[in-house]
């Protein structure tokens, strides 16, 4: 009987999919709010593996409503993809999806103009996942978009389809790439559009009556906080809300309505893509961490930059999303590290000064030095532990040193990537 937003706490990829997967154990509903097919959220549990981009992390409950609402930006192809494999697997979907018609739709011409600006930027391009968000975000606030309620009418889906083509093929002509043929793209949209027209039904009721009913309902954030499109390191970040409060607008729930906001953050720090990440490791130690956690990218395989916990940074997104409790995830990956450091703050070049992440922006967090605190490893295995007191010591004085410093309990802590390997505090 709670509303629980989970959200990620660093650059994503924290296991935010892991999370709600088990808080959908419980769930009445699970709904996306934000992002689209850039998110890759990983569930093992007794139906198999899943990697999964669109479909809110529900599924495996057959009590469970997956709902994606008008935050979200769908691209047709990775929906029909995960609806085939989801069923593949004997989980029926059919009356417990429903993606709002208010969702914007990714069109063949956003990866394109996506890739245009990338290379544009040469080296300082963003780096990202090449799904085409940021051009379906911009069509979305400057009024060019198409969504799901257009493709249900033909007339006016030909009518929107055909101003933007106009705009987008002299774009792609200038650029030297091939333009997109109307009666292509048309056909291609409304056919995928017939494999998933049972789905596309707004939510905003059924949401309000189970809100009404007290029901459990858990809203599921794709990327993290440093990756928002206001806080993060923009323009290394994504186009999205990535926020608890983007929640509220991104589904249509009151803010006054989720009480519990859990922030997913792994035991060290991620990203992927271009960017800066203070605490990043460019020796033996970032390797280790990025083959024992096996940080390559769920949608683009890329390896993932992998670096010491920065708190600093954590401790802001707590702030920023009003974190209610921490799962910690990935501490088993430490497991064999001798000495394990913590970031606590930064400093300039010959400053003493000690700075916080909100102070500046990416170009001066590149310049930025990471002040650490050191702690012991504990040298053993964490991962058939389910009870705190079981950890080694040094592993719950690295946990404990983390709350301190991120001002915000730790609930949940994560030793392996199966549903149950979750210590509960
Ligand atoms: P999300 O995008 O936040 O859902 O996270 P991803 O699924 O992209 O990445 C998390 C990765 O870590 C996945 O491959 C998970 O299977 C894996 N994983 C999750 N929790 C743990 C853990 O506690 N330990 C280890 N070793 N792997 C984990
Ligand atoms: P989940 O939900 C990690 C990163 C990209 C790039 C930047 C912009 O699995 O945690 P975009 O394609 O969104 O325009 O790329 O954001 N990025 C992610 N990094 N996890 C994600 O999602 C990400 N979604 C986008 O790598 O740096
Ligand atoms: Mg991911």
């Amino acid at each position: 009987m709670t509303v629980t937003a989970v959200v990620g706490a660093q650059w994503g990829d924290e296991a935010k999919g892991k999370f709600v997967d088990v808080l959908a154990q419980d769930a009445d509903i699970v709904a996306r709010f934000n992002g689209g097919d850039n998110a890759g959220h990983t569930v093992i549990n007794a139906y198999g593996t899943f990697k999964v981009r669109l479909t809110p992390n529900g599924f495996s409950n057959p009590k469970t409503a997956c709902v994606i609402g008008p935050g979200v930006v769908v691209n047709l192809s990775t929906l029909i993809e995960e609806r085939v494999s989801i069923e593949g697997k004997g989980i029926d979907l059919a009356e417990r999806l429903w993606v709002s018609p208010r969702c914007h739709v990714v069109m063949p011409y956003h990866p394109m103009l996506e890739e245009i600006y990338e290379q544009a930027k040469g080296k300082s391009k963003t780096g990202t996942t090449r799904r085409g968000m940021g051009p379906v975000y911009a069509d979305k606030v400057s009024y060019n978009g198409i969504r799901l309620f257009d493709l249900g009418d033909e007339a006016t889906f030909v009518e929107k389809l055909r101003v933007q083509l106009s705009v987008k093929n002299r774009i792609f002509e200038t650029f030297g790439l091939q333009s997109l043929d109307f009666d292509a793209v048309l056909s291609e949209k409304l056919e995928q559009f017939l494999q998933v027209r049972q789905f596309v039904r707004e939510p905003f009721g059924m949401v309000q009556e189970a809100l009404a009913d007290h029901a459990t309902i858990v809203l599921e954030a794709a990327q993290g906080a440093l990756l928002d499109n206001n806080w993060g390191t923009y323009p290394f970040c994504t186009a999205s809300v990535t926020l608890a409060g983007g929640a509220a607008a991104g589904l249509g729930v009151p803010p006054t309505l989720i009480e519990n906001i859990l922030g997913v953050a792994k035991a060290y720090t991620t990203r992927v893509g271009g960017g800066p990440m203070p605490t990043e490791l460019f020796d033996q130690t970032g390797e280790h961490l990025t083959n024992a956690g096996a940080e390559f990218g769920t949608v683009t395989g890329r390896a993932r930059r992998c670096g010491w916990f920065d708190a600093e940074l954590v401790r802001f997104t707590a702030q920023l999303n009003g974190l209610t409790g921490v799962a910690l995830t990935k501490l088993d990956v430490l497991d064999e590290l001798p000495e394990i450091k913590i970031c606590t703050g930064y400093r300039k070049k010959n400053s003493q000064r000690v700075h916080h992440y909100w102070e500046g922006d990416s170009y001066w967090l590149a310049e930025v030095e990471p002040v650490y605190i050191e702690m012991g490893g504990w040298g053993s295995s964490t991962r058939d532990v389910r009870e705190f007191d079981r950890l080694p010591t040094q592993a719950r004085a690295y946990v404990r040193k983390i709350e301190a410093l991120i001002g915000v309990p730790v609930i949940y802590i994560s030793v392996g990537p199966e549903r149950d390997a979750v210590i509960k505090l």
